[in-house]
């Protein structure tokens, strides 16, 4: 590990001094866009920050305080595994592939500039919050985050720059210039284009959108292209703390919201209303399906195929790693009605790993109904339905009412108020973000965290300001 570096790495950056050049090229550019666009307001404060120190299991965070423009973005892989082969696909039991194979090489670069573009992606639309956090714990949540989706940028833009030449360096490039929500030159998913502008939205989308995420590299990190399938797995260790920090997020939003309704109108108590919260949960889940690509999909054909990206969990969990001769039952739209159609597996897998990714969630929402249980209350939130409110696939272009029942476009507008956020939602939200900056005091909209981090308590100072 060469930690201290100009860019700490662990792939022996100094050993090609081509690529050190070029990596070296970019970092300035990756600090003004950093500056430019991450955090506003907090750049010069001391954040107490874990950084990655190695990647082995033990110990690979170091805590401590960091000026978040000095934090050690690095490039970080799991170890390579002698021998390692193709998991998956037509090539499967092949060597896997330590360089780009020719045949692949657009496929590739495709799969790994989506990812990448997603990172910074998240800081840009993140980056007010910090004038608004719920308490100093959630602001170093929040910063943690921030600087390790800067760090997945930098892991993408090291495979770009080492394995794809020149047209690697350019999409590198345009990773710094697309902006979120900017009609000009978005971002390409639009979950990544939608305003996170307020807590209850950040803490819905990493819980729905980080864990996307978490799917998208997990079939990334089986990849038979060797570099892509290490970078991934260890940028999976980093995501557990997103998802956590949306989870328990929103667990304490919804704690919160219970304990006002024993008192009385949480509205009129300054709390976050179930319903609203419910609209959150529809607004983010639904743009995060959209995520997964289409329901019947030959880009997941052929990237399974080629061996590039597999199912979730692909080595531990299946056995056929070919796939060929499976069907899938898909629920499509025919003729103005949901109906089933059968489509080779390989055709289906986008589904497939969406189907893993509603299993996650749901266990999210089984959570917080156990807080809500236990606070006393007797009404429950729920996922929507998979086809509500979709932008993507075989659903779009159609419109279902929560429950998935397929219904008029009228009718959808008529009755979208009771499911997605209004802009009186939206503002009432808006309306109780004020910052609590005072070490261990809290907003009143959420119930502070079960324990702090790292054995520190809640009380800790946890960005000194
Ligand atoms: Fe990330
Ligand atoms: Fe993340």
């Amino acid at each position: 590990m060469n930690l201290y570096d100009r860019i700490p790495n662990n792939v022996n950056l100094s050993e090609d001094k081509k690529l050190q050049r070029a990596l070296e090229k970019w970092l300035p550019n990756y600090l003004d866009w950093w500056r430019e666009m991450g955090p506003e307001g907090f750049q010069e404060k001391d954040v107490w920050l874990r950084t990655a120190v190695d990647v082995g299991s033990e110990g690979w965070a170091h805590f401590d305080y960091v000026k978040m423009p000095e934090y050690r973005w690095g490039i970080f892989l799991e170890p390579a595994l002698p021998d390692a082969k193709v998991g998956f696909g037509d090539n499967y039991g092949r060597p896997a592939y330590q360089e780009v194979p020719g045949e692949f090489r657009n496929s590739l670069r495709r799969i790994i500039v989506t990812q990448g573009d997603t990172e910074p992606a998240s800081v840009e639309q993140q980056r007010q919050l910090g004038k608004t956090c719920p308490s100093l714990y959630d602001l170093r949540n929040l910063f943690q985050v921030n600087v390790e989706e800067g760090r997945h940028l930098w892991a993408m833009v090291y495979l770009l720059h080492a394995y794809f030449g020149r047209d690697g360096r350019d999409e590198a490039d345009e990773l710094l210039e697309r902006r979120s929500g900017n009609p000009d030159k978005p971002r390409i998913l639009e979950a990544f284009n939608q305003p996170c502008d307020d807590w209850l939205n950040f803490f819905a989308f990493t819980m729905f959108t980080d864990r996307d995420g978490k799917y998208q590299l997990s079939a990334l990190a089986e990849s038979g292209f060797e570099p892509l399938a290490r970078t991934c797995q260890f940028m999976l260790t980093e995501e557990a703390h997103h998802m956590f920090v949306g989870d328990t997020g929103l667990g304490r939003v919804v704690r919160r919201t219970a304990q006002l309704m024993k008192e009385g109108d949480v509205r009129e108590l300054g709390g976050i209303p179930l319903d609203i919260i419910q609209k959150y949960i529809n607004f983010w889940f639904s743009y995060s399906l959209d995520l997964f690509g289409g329901e019947i999909s030959s880009n997941s054909a052929d990237f399974f195929a080629a061996g590039l990206k597999g199912r979730y969990k692909e080595r531990d969990q299946y056995t056929d790693h070919l796939a060929v001769n499976e069907n899938f039952t898909m629920t499509i739209v025919e003729e103005g009605q949901v109906k089933t159609r059968e489509v080779p597996l390989r055709n289906a897998l986008n589904e497939v790993l969406r189907g893993e990714y509603v299993k996650d969630c749901e266990k999210g929402l089984a959570r917080w109904n156990k807080v809500l249980a236990g606070e006393g209350a007797s009404e429950r939130l729920f996922l929507p339905h998979p086809r509500f409110h979709r932008h993507v696939g075989e659903f779009a272009g159609h419109t279902f009412d929560i429950k998935g029942n397929l219904i008029s476009r009228e009718e959808f507008e008529q009755r979208q108020a009771e499911w997605l956020p209004t802009m009186e939602d939206r503002e009432y939200v808006s309306s109780l973000m004020h910052p609590v900056y005072e070490p261990g005091k809290i907003a009143n909209w959420i119930a502070p965290p079960a324990a702090g981090i790292k054995g520190k308590p809640f009380e800790f100072e946890y960005v000194k300001l």
